[in-house]
């Protein structure tokens, strides 16, 4: 697999194989708390396996060029004109992590990178995060051989920076999930992080003879970006109303559940009510679910995950039609202990906890009950929980 990408790197950029690292970098499900992140909240996310993987050689100049597996045209930018880049319609994740780098002091060489993303596009999964944290440490790692630099990687700051162009190139105003998940994550653990503070704790992920299934809606994501970025102002909007009547909160986190049940009538409309109450509510169940997964009460987990999927569909209203259907047809599976949506919502991926001698059955009457309602299959995979960022060779 790696000799095969080496050849895919040698026939675009030339040479010979000596000088060529190899870095990986993961998507993330979420498996509860939606939405949250950029409110101050508690996430409960695990990096997959599946990956992005990246050949990086150092050049002698300035150059950047970058290709992927699966494109033909090849990108090239010089690292010390990278605004001039900011319009790129593939290649903007690379370059601008790598002008976020700079910004942050990083010293970085010239470089030829082939990036093999095989954490589906669109689908959820942080495929954008799994491709800015890989290429974050390929870039530093090249810079710090190159000019001499000892010190480690810094994770925490590979994922802040990920993030910072996501904001800055993509124009996502997303919170640092999907960067964290695949920056810092364990094999075999979910990530129970608290995004205000940033602390975080492994949690062993237990699964008690279940599995844990991601069916991808397939649907085309369009209108996501805007939308996502709306949902967070509205949470912005909300919150400044509850400040009047709760100065020291300064994220929506700090309003607890009694808070929002005395304050509610603050909010301006109906529709800000119903975000701020998904967000409130979900930080509780994020807690619940950490408790319950600690407990092996996997029946009271999925029971949440149920709960949280209705939250972004009547609440929230980031789900739609694709999804919803993928979460009631997996419902009326025997063996489904939860089923909801994860990650930003309006297409991509539900997850699934499912007995594991029912996984097979699961693929298949979901798989045709979704097609026949909805005109095209969806996509299956069973969730395997794997490390975080690293370089592999
Ligand atoms: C996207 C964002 C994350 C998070 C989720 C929703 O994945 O990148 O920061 O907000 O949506 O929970």
């Amino acid at each position: 697999m790696i000799s095969t990408l080496k050849e895919t790197f040698l026939h675009y950029f030339g040479g010979d194989d000596s000088g060529i690292r190899v870095f990986t970098a993961p998507g993330r499900v979420n498996l509860i708390g939606e939405h949250t992140d950029y409110n101050g909240g508690f996430v409960f996310p695990a990096a997959l396996t599946m990956a992005t993987t990246l050949l990086a050689r150092p050049r002698m100049d300035r150059q950047i060029n970058l290709i992927a597996t699966d494109l033909k045209q090849m990108v090239h930018a010089n690292l010390d004109e990278l605004e001039k880049y900011k319009g790129l319609k593939w290649g903007n994740y690379q370059l601008g992590v790598a002008d976020e780098l700079q910004k942050a002091g990083y010293r970085l060489c010239g470089c030829d990178l082939l990036f093999d993303d095989k954490v589906p596009l669109g689908s959820g999964l942080s495929s954008s995060a799994a491709i800015e944290v890989a290429t974050a440490i390929a870039l530093v790692s090249l810079g710090n051989t190159a000019y001499g630099a000892e010190r480690e990687i810094d994770m925490l700051e590979m994922a802040k920076i990920a993030q910072i162009a996501e904001h800055n190139y993509i124009g996502v105003k997303c919170g640092i999930m999907d960067q964290f998940s695949s920056a810092m994550g364990k094999k075999d653990m979910a990530i129970f992080l608290d995004c205000r503070d940033l602390v975080w704790e492994m949690v062993p992920l237990e699964m008690e003879g279940c599995a844990l299934v991601l069916a991808h809606t397939n649907k085309k994501r369009s209108l996501g970006e805007g939308k996502y970025n709306e949902r967070r102002s509205e949470c912005e909007r909300g919150l400044a109303f509850l400040q009047k009547a709760l100065p020291g909160a300064t994220c929506l986190r700090d309003i607890s559940m009694a808070d929002f049940l005395r304050h509610r009538d603050l909010l301006p409309n109906e529709t800000i009510q119903k975000r701020v109450e998904h967000v409130v509510y979900e930080n509780d169940r994020v807690l619940q679910s950490v408790k319950a997964l600690k407990e092996a009460r996997l029946n009271d987990f999925g029971r949440l995950m149920n709960a949280s999927h209705d939250s972004l569909r009547d609440l929230y209203e980031v789900t739609g039609n694709e999804l919803d259907t993928l979460v009631e047809e997996a419902r009326r599976i025997d063996g489904v202990l939860g089923s909801r949506m994860t990650g930003a919502g309006f297409g991509g991926c539900t997850v699934s906890l499912v007995r594991e001698e029912q996984v097979q059955a699961f693929i298949k009457q979901v798989g045709a009950a979704y097609e026949n309602k909805i005109g095209y299959p969806a996509s299956f995979y069973v969730s395997e929980i794997g490390d975080g960022g690293r370089e592999i060779l």
